[in-house]
């Protein structure tokens, strides 16, 4: 899969929709330091240098699949960084619905679907996922979420060894993997999701 990676842009998922007119197949974009990196709800969402995984994974779904909204993607995305999570660190992170990303109560991430549908079906799928690798001053915008990082649950040494390519690939696989499950099997997606939401 075509990887696009940036020392610096506007927002990955911006970079995405520009790049879709050159292409038609699937891809993903990293970046470094995102200046203007969105959150849900029109939110802004803090990208500091280096300090946390900016990505957004690009679907384009066969011609003829068609789904009727995007929740499937959202929650398969969900799904997804909370076993890659798991594999790698054995970090038991949890949903808080509809997809950010939680670890004993506070926010270690967050997932910004946006897609394009007519009445054809869907034409693209990104996927935005955001996730807090090193402890920053300003994580997150919204001052009563309280934000964690992936340093403050795994410890300041395995963050200096830690291999983000391959965590980056794992992520896209592991997406990718449930994005093309969503057709025939959604039920899997469903509850998995349901499994790993917090409890309220
Ligand atoms: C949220 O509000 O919880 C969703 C945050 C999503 C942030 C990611 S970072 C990569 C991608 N590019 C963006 O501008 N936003 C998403």
């Amino acid at each position: 899969m075509k990887h696009f990676h940036y020392e610096e842009i506007d927002s990955t998922n911006e970079e995405a929709k520009r790049l879709l007119g050159e292409t038609n197949e699937s891809f993903y974009i990293t970046a470094k330091h995102q200046t203007a990196g969105k959150g849900t709800r029109g939110r802004s969402w803090s990208s500091p240098k280096e300090k946390g995984i900016y990505l957004s994974i690009v679907h384009i779904p066969p011609k003829n699949d068609y789904f009727e909204n995007s929740t499937l993607y959202t929650l398969a995305s969900g799904v997804a960084c909370i076993e890659v999570l798991k594999d790698l660190f054995s970090v038991d992170a949890e949903i808080k619905p509809i997809n950010d990303i939680y670890f004993n109560g506070k926010k270690l991430g967050g997932i910004l679907v946006e897609g394009r549908f007519s009445k054809e079906g869907l034409s693209y799928l990104i996927s935005g996922i955001g996730l807090n690798i090193q402890k920053a001053e300003h994580n997150l915008d919204r001052g009563s979420v309280l934000p964690i990082s992936l340093e403050e649950i795994i410890g300041k040494e395995k963050i200096l060894d830690l291999n983000l390519d391959k965590f980056v690939s794992l992520l896209v696989e592991k997406n990718c993997s449930y994005f093309n499950k969503i057709k025939d099997n959604k039920n899997e997606i469903e509850s998995k999701w349901s499994e790993y939401c917090l409890d309220v």
